[in-house]
């Protein structure tokens, strides 16, 4: 791409800076921005927009607006609308923590949904209208075609929906990020829906923008900001132990011929331990890996430089600020080895059943039949949300969880007699680690499941809890099938609520 980001002279005399383009956001509208888990958001335009609510605010005037996002964004977009009282209601994934803390005080209300869904439910069109769209671009070409950047998200589906575009076009962004994504568009609602013709995580089946009517743009706003961009801690004990058993499952798996030796797409989930997996891979007797998944973390971009990881195809960057200046500095090698697709497609359930995806995310707790709770503390708190752990879960060719088996400092046990919220039911989840140990459920019934989880996974503190537990069920439950006491099945989360721990 040229240095010239607007090349197209239309759209390039609709430059505005970026409080002129929030003024054309109004109280009550429904606003589609870009993001994916901190890149490729916008960043001028929400700040200014939660400057005019904080103004409306003082001057006793409501103004509120509902937020649909590809996934979690940045302190500029869901912090700041927080922090202003600005959303009023918000969809997908959030990890912004004072977006968290309006939540969980009731204050605004957030629709949890699997990241797969969000385009096709924005069409089916029961969520309503979108008035605006706001979508961060690395550039426009000479026939107004939209650059993707960092992150592709649902974008396709909010540029299309929306009344209006602002563009937000982010010089931050390496123009070398040209060609790396397919956008595909091929979908559509039943009954005129057809298979999607992708049989290989490596293969294009878009083209590498975004198209647009000119007309629907608003607003161009240029931007020089950089991307989130949260550090990775270092892999600590816990992280370590939890990656090396899951490294020996997977090799043992490979030696039953059960897998092959460079396994199949790996999908991989956020946050450290995931990251630590991903980093003990390089050492691992598996090579010409590819990955199918959501995000690129560091842990992915250490894979491809080691040689083992061919290629990896996702919707979007979670790099630490190291990765992040490591990969703009050389764009133009990894651009080969890297596709970012629409989050419809990377998280999409008939590819990640097709390929065949290695699925491995973390969890909050699990329960001793293996059902799991990825989102909510004590049944009522969200940390997160579901992303796409149940789009990779459900669907793929090994499910496999991970965790450590206690939290907040030996406080709280991460397998317990029964989740307080499930998010994903046993027959999703195959294979649970812990730095205890790996209990593979395949296969088993639940009293199976139950005698796997208590010895393999349970921190030692808590095993004889969940065995007394395990036990007294067996002789006072309704049935035996799932042996359960519905009046104490959630006693640890009480005492914890109550105390301030989980132990008896
Ligand atoms: N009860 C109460 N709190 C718990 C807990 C439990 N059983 N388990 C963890 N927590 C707390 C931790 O103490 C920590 O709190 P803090 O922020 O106050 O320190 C917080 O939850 C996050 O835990 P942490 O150990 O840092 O987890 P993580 O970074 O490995 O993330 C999930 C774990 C489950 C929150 C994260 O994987 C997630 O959001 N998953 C859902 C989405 C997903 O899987 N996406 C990927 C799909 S592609």
């Amino acid at each position: 791409m040229s240095v010239n980001r607007i090349a197209h002279t239309g759209l390039a005399a609709k430059s505005r800076s970026a409080a002129e383009a929030a003024a054309l956001i109004h109280d009550g509208m429904t606003v589609g921005m870009s993001g994916f888990t901190g890149s490729g958001y916008p960043k001028a335009v929400p700040l200014a927009l939660a400057d005019r609510i904080t103004t409306a605010h003082a001057a006793g005037d409501s103004f509120r607006v509902k937020i649909w996002t590809g996934a979690s964004t940045g302190p500029e977009l869901d912090g700041a609308l927080a922090k202003a009282d600005g959303i009023e209601y918000r969809l997908p994934y959030n990890s912004d923590p004072i977006a968290r803390e309006r939540i969980n005080a009731g204050q605004m209300h957030y629709f949890d949904m699997h990241l797969s869904q969000v385009a096709p439910m924005a069409w089916q069109g029961f969520l309503g209208e979108l008035d605006v769209a706001v979508v961060e671009v690395t550039g426009i070409t000479a026939d107004g075609d939209l650059i993707p950047s960092a992150s592709v998200g649902n974008n396709k589906t909010w540029i299309d929906r929306a009344k209006g575009v602002i563009l937000e076009v982010n010089s931050w962004q390496n123009p070398a990020l040209e060609g790396m994504h397919d956008i595909y568009y091929g979908t559509a609602l039943p009954p005129h829906r057809q298979p999607i013709p992708l049989i290989r995580a490596d293969q294009r089946i878009g083209q590498p923008t975004f198209r647009c009517d000119p007309a629907k743009v608003i607003a161009v706003v240029e931007t020089d900001a950089p991307d989130r961009n949260a550090p990775f801690s270092p892999p600590d004990a816990t992280a370590h132990a939890i990656a090396g058993h899951l490294l020996d499952f997977l090799s043992h798996e490979v030696r039953q011929g059960r897998l092959p030796a460079s396994l199949l797409p790996l999908q991989s989930g956020v946050g450290n331990i995931a990251n630590a997996v991903l980093t003990g891979l390089i050492d691992a007797p598996f090579h010409d890996m590819v990955a199918y998944t959501e995000v690129i973390q560091d842990g992915m971009l250490d894979l491809l430089d080691s040689g083992k990881l061919r290629m990896a195809s996702a919707t979007a960057f979670s790099l630490s600020p190291e990765a992040a200046t490591r990969l703009n500095a050389d764009m133009g090698r990894y651009r080969d080895k890297m596709l970012l697709r629409p989050q419809e497609i990377s998280n999409h359930p008939e590819l990640v059943r097709r390929l065949g995806c290695i699925a491995m995310n973390g969890l909050i707790e699990a329960d001793i039949y293996g059902n799991v709770n990825s989102t909510h503390l004590m049944g009522s708190r969200i940390q997160n949300g579901i992303g796409g752990s149940g789009d990779f879960a459900r669907n793929a060719y090994l499910s496999i969880f991970m965790t450590p088996s206690t939290a907040k400092g030996g406080k709280i046990s991460a397998i317990v007699p029964h989740c307080s919220h499930v998010d994903h039911i046993n027959q999703d989840v195959q294979v649970i680690v812990t730095e205890q140990g790996i209990a593979d459920l395949r296969g088993l019934a639940p009293r199976q499941r139950a005698t796997q989880i208590i010895a393999r996974c349970a921190h030692p503190d808590y095993r004889p809890m969940l065995a007394d537990y395990y036990a007294r069920a067996q002789k006072g439950s309704f049935g035996l099938q799932s042996p359960m006491l519905p009046g104490e099945a959630f006693a640890w989360h009480q005492r914890y609520m109550e105390t301030g721990t989980m132990r008896g």
